[in-house]
């Protein structure tokens, strides 16, 4: 086989990716270790950014999502007895959609459907080579156990946190920061009416909580909960007490409504960064680059914002053989994701307790602060919707 570009990984940024190189006239083979169906009901991210949803209408991918998302002008933030309304528009005048990283999967599936695109599911055993050459190539299992080479002149590395595209940058050509946190989240998604218009980030002593929504009949909820957290002792009825007391039910007459639920699982926190964000003809994006805690909303956001960038890179380097971009990707990229980091981190350990008495008054005084101080809730809110994707956050 042969192609311009091997796209490693069929999560939102390889598919976005290929999407966006077929409109600039380049050619892709996307690769995916794991089923179509798997992938298009994979339960994550519920937030995008402004920016994000102007890119995806921007590409024709925008009807269903104009439809079906909902606009949100800010989040409530909350702690012990108070709760306090930041409205996004009101600050920097954009707001935030709620619509489901399964609907953004499934919109790109049809579209890619539509447009003719390769892709190979259930793959295995992929394996990168001569990605210091202008002529790389990837080999593969397929699903039926036959073995392929695709040579290419690009390989975009889109595999997510676990993939194999980050490991085949030699440990002399990368730097990597990274962090973990004392806690994980435990999520549930409910079949039931969010009892609340906008998301609500509550510290509480017991632990943070959060209360998200897919839809007007599905809710998203989270628990901060202790590293390595058997997930069956937490019950139903213990996960919505606990949510209860942590989100202030009763408080000023607000109720929280349980509901059946259908998701649960724990998930880990970690930050983490690799740079550069180029290989030779390897280039990195979304979670294959750069991990973020989920308190921000910003893994997906960040993944697009990525193949924004990616992708006139690669229509210049392959189609109009000129380098600019692609030369300037990973430090373009690499800006907005510390910012996106350093947010993430900050919202994340303002929100999560601890088990020191010290630290939680810390907390509860920036909290105090963002609530009643229009710098600072500007400070979160332009963090929160976004910033612009490309060189806006040069010096
Ligand atoms: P992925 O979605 O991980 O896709 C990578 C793909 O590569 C996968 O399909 C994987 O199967 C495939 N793959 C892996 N290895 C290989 C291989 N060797 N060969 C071929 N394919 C391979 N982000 C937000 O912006 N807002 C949120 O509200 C938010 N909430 C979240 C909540 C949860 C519970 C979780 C887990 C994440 C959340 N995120 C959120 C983060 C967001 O989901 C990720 O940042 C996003 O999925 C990154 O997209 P990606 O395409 O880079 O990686
Ligand atoms: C959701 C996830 C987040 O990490 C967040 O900060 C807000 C919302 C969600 O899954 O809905």
């Amino acid at each position: 086989m042969r192609t311009q570009v091997v796209i490693i990984g069929a999560g939102p940024a390889g598919m976005l990716l290929s999407h966006l190189l077929d409109l600039g006239g380049v050619d892709s083979v996307v690769l995916e270790t794991r089923s179509r169906a798997y992938v298009e009901s994979r339960i994550r991210a519920g937030i995008l950014e402004a920016s994000t949803v102007e890119l995806l209408e921007a590409s024709g991918l925008g009807e269903r999502l104009r439809r079906d998302g909902v606009p949100h002008r800010g989040v409530d933030l909350q702690w012990p007895g108070e709760r306090h309304h930041l409205d996004f528009v009101d600050l920097v005048g954009r707001g935030v959609w709620i619509y489901g990283q399964t609907e953004v999967q499934k919109d790109l599936g049809v579209a890619r459907d539509a447009a003719g695109q390769e892709i190979h599911y259930e793959v295995a055993d992929v394996r990168l080579h001569d990605l210091e050459s202008e002529r790389p190539y990837v080999t593969f299992t397929d699903a039926g156990g036959g073995r392929h080479r695709v040579d290419a002149d690009a390989v975009a590395g889109c595999d997510g946190s676990f993939g194999v595209s980050r490991a085949a940058v030699p440990a002399a050509a990368k730097t990597t920061w990274e962090r973990t946190y004392p806690y994980s989240w435990l999520g549930v998604l409910a079949d039931v009416a969010p009892s609340t218009d906008e998301l609500i980030y509550a510290w509480h002593p017991d632990g943070f909580a959060l209360h998200s929504m897919r839809s007007d009949k599905v809710s998203r909820l989270y628990l901060q909960v202790a590293n390595g957290t058997d997930i069956n002792g937490w019950s139903d009825q213990r996960i919505w007490d606990a949510l209860a007391t942590r989100l202030g039910h009763g408080q000023d007459g607000w109720t929280l409504t349980p509901g059946p639920i259908t998701d649960k699982s724990v998930l880990p926190m970690r930050s983490l960064v690799m740079a550069p964000m180029r290989h030779g003809r390897l280039f990195l994006a979304g979670d294959a680059a750069h991990i973020v805690p989920p308190t921000g909303a910003k893994g997906l956001n960040l993944a697009v914002a990525d193949v924004a960038l990616l992708a006139p890179a690669l229509a210049g380097l392959l189609r109009d053989n000129d380098p600019r971009l692609a030369d300037a990707y990973s430090d373009t990229a690499l800006r907005r994701v510390w910012r996106s980091t350093h947010f993430s981190w900050w919202m994340t350990t303002m929100l999560h307790a601890l088990d020191d008495p010290f630290d939680a008054q810390l907390q509860l005084s920036q909290l105090r602060w963002v609530a009643a101080s229009t710098a600072a809730a500007t400070g979160l809110a332009e963090n929160y919707t976004g910033l612009p994707i490309g060189d806006s956050l040069r010096d």
